[in-house]
């Protein structure tokens, strides 16, 4: 399903990657190189490098690399067809052939797509002018006005177990389609009905306003009380946030995380459109980076109770690792922000969010929990948790502040409380260097098709060098080809990669070595090209001489030698071997 060559080189021509990162993240120019936090896993100080000379970047934190195609597949979360498309279309360009395998599936999508527009239509239809009135009646009781309604595009599904298939299937789509999209599901006698009834419909909205999936509420007390869409082609829940569509439109600099779909509600209609929820699941790394694409800080506002707090520890150890700055929001006199807002009304709420107190309080409220500090031994204990706290400070002055706070809290001297704090950040930063030490040791290790004994022998890195002159001199390859073939590599994959590299180039007298290639040479298995591609950034800052590949491919010849000198083959070979055994065994 390649796409011819001209067209590919146009469309990197066309899509710059350091444009493309910097509309979904902060890069900064470093040399000739440009960096960023990865934003393929989480974390504090950049490790990701871009290459605007060869368009590729790599992350040496967790070994994602690519191009601008792998970029937009592993941002957006779709296939290499379907990136394609995204950067032709963001640069008007016209896709050449159409590869009926790929066209198939981001047809599905589309479909999935036009089915979960379509139902909620049904739905909302249902709600404004169905024939069964309790789920406006529901909202209504729960003081949503009309323009929220309309605005989140809310629904009914009456209790009828084909009233949407019917419907979808009067539309044209498939049975099978309903099924993939989720809004149906197939009995064990094949027979496929609605998959909500007699509920409350909450359309899940994404970013470029598609509506990707559903969640349910059912009118009473009855369980589950929520039902919610499972993953399919357009829906991952873990990656979505509900409301979000909405919050980034307000550019707002804090995001208010609620715990469901009627606290945000709730609170959007209030006036703080800045709320989010995560769906029905703990809180995921990929919803922390996007989280933190749209906003500086972050104000938690889970329930009071005990699955909430777990949920705002979760959170606070996740944004914490971020880098972002998190406050907590406590409720008192309701349970959670829908009924507060209710009760008391939105300018209270607006109070009590600028009230939220910073992370840092929260923490040391915690330590006091379930602790008497009249007692010794209950300040002993609060002094011992708040030490593990305050070693985590890292801005001096900060950290000085609240010392000397809870010095004069529980009568204690500063100086004590300071030489336990410094005893507990070198104990802390001992840990960290560790943890540096360990990642650069991953890094190294990230080779997931090469076992680690192969990863660890010299042969491996020379045949790494090997491949870093490749790419480095795209047009070298036939010359290396002259001086090495795949049977001197000792690693399997990398013999492997060799050996699929030698077949395309000698079968083509133009071939050059480059990521378009490499990904048509390992048939579009992304991991396996940027595995090779990875080895390119590891080289970028040392040079790899003429003689320095010589040099390599000679101890590759050395080492197959010695291999076969091991072999037997000849009389002397079986004496020799027989000899060495006696002589192991005395
Ligand atoms: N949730 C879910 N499945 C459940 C229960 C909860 O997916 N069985 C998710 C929903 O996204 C819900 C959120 O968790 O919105 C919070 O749950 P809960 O506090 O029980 O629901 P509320 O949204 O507060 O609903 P209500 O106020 O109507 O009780
Ligand atoms: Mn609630």
């Amino acid at each position: 399903m390649a796409f011819p060559a001209d067209f590919m080189q146009k469309l990197h021509d066309a899509n710059d990657i350091v444009e493309l990162f910097k509309t979904y993240t902060t890069v900064k120019k470093s040399g000739r190189l440009y960096m960023c936090c990865c934003p393929f896993h989480t974390e504090k100080t950049p490790s990701c490098a871009i290459y605007p000379d060869d368009q590729h970047f790599y992350c040496f934190g967790c070994g994602a690399g690519g191009d601008v195609i792998t970029f937009v597949e592993k941002m957006d979360n779709i296939s290499f067809y379907e990136a394609v498309q995204v950067l032709a279309q963001r640069s008007g360009l016209q896709i050449p052939v159409q590869n009926p395998q790929e066209e198939r599936t981001a047809n599905l999508r589309r479909r999935c797509l036009e089915i979960n527009r379509e139902t909620g239509k049904i739905y909302f239809l249902n709600l404004l002018k169905g024939s069964d009135p309790r789920g406006l009646q529901y909202f209504q009781s729960r003081g949503l006005r009309m323009e929220t309604i309309r605005k989140y595009g809310l629904g009914f599904a009456p209790d009828d177990w084909h009233q949407l298939r019917d419907h979808l299937r009067k539309k044209g789509y498939t049975d099978d389609e309903m099924v993939t999209a989720g809004v149906c599901r197939r009995s064990e006698n094949g027979n496929v009905y609605d998959y909500f009834r007699n509920r409350v419909i909450f359309p899940i909205i994404d970013l470029r306003k598609n509506i990707v999936a559903f969640g349910g509420r059912v009118l009473d007390d009855s369980k589950p009380k929520y039902l919610n869409t499972n993953d399919t082609p357009v829906y991952n829940k873990g990656s979505n946030l509900f409301s979000l569509n909405f919050a980034k439109d307000g550019n707002p600099e804090t995001l208010i995380i609620g715990e469901g779909y009627m606290d945000v509600i709730a609170m959007n209609q209030a006036g703080f459109t800045n709320a989010i929820a995560v769906l029905g699941t703990a809180l995921t790394d990929a919803q922390v980076r996007l989280i933190s694409r749209y906003a500086k800080e972050v104000i938690l506002s889970y329930d009071s109770d005990g699955a909430g707090q777990k949920a705002t520890q979760r959170a606070l150890n996740m944004f914490g690792d971020a880098g972002i700055p998190v406050r907590i929001l406590k409720i008192e006199g309701a349970k959670d922000p829908d009924e507060y807002i209710k009760k008391f009304g939105a300018d209270k709420f607006k109070l009590l969010l600028s009230h939220a107190e910073d992370a840092l309080d929260y923490r040391f409220q915690k330590c006091r929990e379930g602790l008497d500090l009249a007692t010794d031994t209950g300040k002993v204990q609060y002094l011992r948790r708040c030490v593990n706290v305050l070693a985590e400070i890292d801005n001096d002055l900060q950290r000085n502040v609240s010392i000397s706070s809870i010095s004069h809290q529980i009568g204690i001297q500063e100086n004590v409380i300071d030489a336990q704090v410094d005893r507990a950040r070198k104990a802390l930063g001992k840990r960290a260097k560790e943890e540096r030490f360990q990642k650069a040791q991953n890094i190294i290790s990230l080779d997931e098709f090469t076992p680690r004994e192969q990863q660890r022998t010299p042969e491996y890195s020379k045949e790494k060098q090997i491949f870093a002159y490749l790419l480095k001199n795209p047009e070298s390859i036939h010359e290396v080809m002259q001086k090495i073939t795949p049977e001197y590599f000792v690693t399997d994959f990398h013999r492997y990669a060799y050996s699929a590299i030698y077949q395309k180039a000698s079968q083509n007298p133009d071939f050059q070595l480059s990521f378009d290639t490499l990904r048509e040479i390992f048939d579009y298995d992304e991991k396996k090209a940027s595995q090779i591609l990875g080895i390119f950034s590891h080289y970028e800052e040392i040079s790899i001489t003429e003689q320095a590949l010589q040099e390599c491919i000679s101890s590759l010849y050395e080492y197959k030698n010695s291999l076969n000198k091991n072999d037997i083959q000849t009389d002397d070979d079986l004496r020799n071997f027989a000899n060495k055994k006696k002589q192991s065994m005395t």
